[in-house]
């Protein structure tokens, strides 16, 4: 027995020693261009599947089957997956298809996962494969409506995805933008109605467009959406597009069929607050006239996009410019009922001019 102890203890010391040894030696490839063994192939591939079970099974996929959420997640995957992934609009590069390994083309690998699995790899990405992590970790809902447009993707045709991510429009009659093409993608009028989770833009306060761009730019407001939208845009530029947006009248709309009720009960707390909760009215900061010029202009904006702001204030996850912690104090005393009630009054409102 005493020498099968003295074996294990020469063991457990040299076999290290010699793995460190063949490390130091330079015989260990790391050469892309040989591929893996198809054994390492196999259970690289194994280890993932099996880490991504297990990461998911706590993880609870929200109803994904609003099409309003595809619009900025198609967008996104234009500029941030497809030039991996490939997209109907997009073919790979030689260069992206000789990494190891290759990204894969989602069409035929996503219905082999779950809502929440695909949650996962987008959040987190995937170590040791050139998969990236999810730009903002802070903002899941972000990453839900990539899971959502993941899950149309197989069944798109070119037409579908140039329709949903904005690109159909791009140079036809003649259109002059002074704008990088990718800003009217998402944000043109044209494109965005009242269930659009993407904010209107024009007549909205120049001040606060450019502080907006800045704080993404700076990683101080977090979407993984916009940041990515302007990672490659000198900071110069920003206050060219804040006032061009600034200078455009926001369009009326015709009037939705608003909850007449809800609305009641959002204009209650933004024309008077609620004193039993601490909650100024809203309308003694937004809107109010000679304010400060830095504070946003809600009224007129899409309702869906206003509740999830209030949401994120209110879980103080949203950021933003200097101003912000006014708004994140006034947010987190609002309560679940208050967000719809809010949104609707304000979405429902007339937007009053520069
Ligand atoms: C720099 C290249 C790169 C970018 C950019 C990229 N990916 Fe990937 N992605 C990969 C690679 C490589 C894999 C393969 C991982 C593997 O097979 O182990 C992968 C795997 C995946 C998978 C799992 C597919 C499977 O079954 O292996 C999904 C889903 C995915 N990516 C979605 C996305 C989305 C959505 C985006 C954009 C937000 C994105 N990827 C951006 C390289 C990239
Ligand atoms: C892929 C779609 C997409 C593109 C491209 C895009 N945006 Fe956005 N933008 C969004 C989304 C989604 C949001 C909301 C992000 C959030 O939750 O903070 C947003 C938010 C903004 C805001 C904040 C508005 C507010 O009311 O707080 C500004 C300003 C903005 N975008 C300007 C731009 C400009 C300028 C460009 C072009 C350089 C651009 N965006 C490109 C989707 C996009
Ligand atoms: C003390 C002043 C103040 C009060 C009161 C206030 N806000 Fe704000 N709010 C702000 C400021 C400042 C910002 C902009 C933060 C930034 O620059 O990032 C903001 C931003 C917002 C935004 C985001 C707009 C966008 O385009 O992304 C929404 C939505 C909002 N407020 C709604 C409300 C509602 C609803 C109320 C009432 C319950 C309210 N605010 C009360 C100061 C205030």
């Amino acid at each position: 027995m005493t020498i099968r102890w003295k074996y294990l203890a020469i063991l457990v010391i040299v076999a290290p020693l010699l793995g460190l040894g063949f490390a130091w030696s330079g015989l260990m490839s790391v050469k892309a261009s040989t591929g893996h063994w198809g054994m390492t192939d196999w259970f690289l591939h194994w280890v993932m599947r099996n880490s991504i079970r297990t990461a998911a099974l706590s993880t609870e996929a929200p109803p994904l089957d609003n099409p309003a959420l595809l619009p900025p997640a198609a967008g996104h995957f234009e500029t941030g997956c497809a030039i991996c992934h490939g997209s109907p609009a997009q073919g790979r590069s030689g260069a992206v298809l000789a990494m190891l390994p290759p990204p894969p083309d989602l069409k035929t690998v996503v219905p082999t996962w779950s809502d929440a699995q695909l949650f996962e790899i987008v959040k987190h990405g995937v170590r040791f494969t050139g998969m990236p992590a999810w730009p903002a970790q802070v903002r899941d809902d972000e990453v839900w409506d990539m899971v959502a447009f993941l899950r149309k993707l197989p069944g798109m045709d070119s037409g579908a995805y140039l329709q949903a991510s904005g690109l159909h429009g791009i140079g036809t009659a003649g259109e002059v933008s002074p704008l990088p093409i990718t800003c009217e993608s998402c944000h043109a009028e044209k494109r965005l109605n009242g269930n659009s989770i993407i904010p209107r833009l024009t007549g909205q306060s120049e001040a606060y467009l450019l502080n907006s761009l800045r704080a993404y730019a700076h990683s101080e407001r977090a979407s993984g959406i916009m940041k990515v939208a302007i990672g490659t845009l000198p900071d110069e530029s920003l206050p060219e597009l804040a006032s061009y947006y600034a200078k455009q009248a926001r369009p009326p709309r015709p009037a939705a069929p608003w909850d007449a009720q809800l609305v009641e009960k959002g204009r209650e707390i933004a024309e008077r607050g609620r004193a039993a909760d601490k909650i100024p009215a809203c309308l003694s900061c937004h809107e109010k006239p000679g304010g400060n010029p830095a504070y946003p202009r809600i009224s007129g904006q899409n309702a869906p996009y206003l509740e999830r702001q209030l949401r994120l204030f209110h879980a103080g996850v949203r950021g933003g410019s200097s101003f912000s912690h006014l708004m994140t104090e006034v947010a987190k005393k609002l309560n679940e009922e208050d967000f719809a009630a809010l949104a609707a009054f304000f979405a429902s409102r007339e937007s009053s001019g520069p």
